[in-house]
């Protein structure tokens, strides 16, 4: 497994990847690698001969207040995690060599950033899709893979893929979690057992939307009131919000469909955890997309 610093050097040897008529897999990732980042490897590794994964944590989409300084690092443990993984690059710039002096170039969508997360988190995608973008660029992969925990995420890199005519295909994989339903993130580490105890309740209210769902509840409102109320129940957590919404668009809707998005994100202590599920016709999984 090698790892690469330099941009230069990256497209030297991508290029030779293509050359030599082999397909490349990208897993792009802000490192402190856990199961969930480590399934998307292993997707990436069936789906293509090489298979390489970024580490950088991307400045430009924290906001102001964010936690781009405490945000968790792991550099041996991570390569340690990737070797075994079967990966064959892992790209690790700094951020100067990403953003060079004179840097001014953003990537930005119109609307779906104005749903869900971007509305507390402005310009956050905007960063996602431009370090992405610089990401699909340096690296030129025939796939890349993102999981589903990041919904929001995930719907605006395949619009970008589609809208900018990158000839790239995005899987979607679904959410890993711990074994009591927890999704897997990064920044669970910063969870006390008090904290990671009410973390719970985001799981077990898309649990109850699931249930009220199909035993034929189609009110939003009904919805969202009983997933807020169970949560607003454990101790430490804050709704930042909870939407029921078109899983394609992400607009709100009145009357839930045949699929349905919900999302939510909530403040655990001093934690944002983000989760959602697909409330859908005979499904009971929280898989989608
Ligand atoms: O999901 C992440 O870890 C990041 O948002 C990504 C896609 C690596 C871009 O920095």
């Amino acid at each position: 497994m090698e790892v690469v610093e330099t941009v230069q050097e990256m497209q030297q040897i991508c290029e030779a990847i293509r050359l030599a008529g082999e397909t490349i897999a990208l897993v792009p990732t802000m490192g402190f690698l856990h199961q969930g980042h480590l399934e998307l490897m292993r997707v990436g590794r069936r789906h293509a001969d090489k298979l390489i994964i970024s580490i950088f944590v991307n400045p430009s989409q924290f906001g102001p207040g964010e936690d781009l300084d405490q945000y968790p690092r792991d550099r041996e443990g991570d390569l340690e995690k990737a070797r075994k993984v079967g990966v064959d690059l892992v790209f690790m710039p700094s951020a100067p060599e990403m953003y060079q002096e004179g840097y001014q170039t953003r990537v930005q969508l119109e609307k779906l950033p104005r749903h869900l997360c971007g509305l507390s988190r402005p310009g956050h995608f905007d960063g996602v899709a431009t370090v992405v973008a610089k990401l699909f660029n340096i690296t030129r992969p025939h796939i890349a893979v993102f999981g589903q925990k990041d919904y929001q995420q995930l719907t605006v890199i395949s619009r970008m893929v589609m809208d900018l005519n990158m000839d790239i295909r995005i899987i979607g994989v679904p959410t890993i979690r711990e074994p009591d339903g927890l999704a897997m993130s990064s920044r669970n580490s910063y969870l006390n057992p008090g904290e990671r105890k009410s973390a719970l309740s985001l799981k077990k209210s898309m649990d109850l939307a699931l249930e009220l769902f199909r035993e034929g509840e189609r009110r939003p409102g009904v919805i969202i009131d009983a997933v807020r109320s169970l949560i607003s129940g454990h101790p430490f957590t804050e709704i930042d919000y909870v939407a029921l919404c078109d899983p394609v668009t992400l607009d709100s809707v009145e009357v839930l469909g045949e699929r349905n998005l919900l999302a939510m994100a909530v403040r655990v202590g001093k934690t944002r955890l983000i989760d959602n599920c697909l409330l859908q016709n005979g499904s009971d999984r929280d898989d989608h997309i």
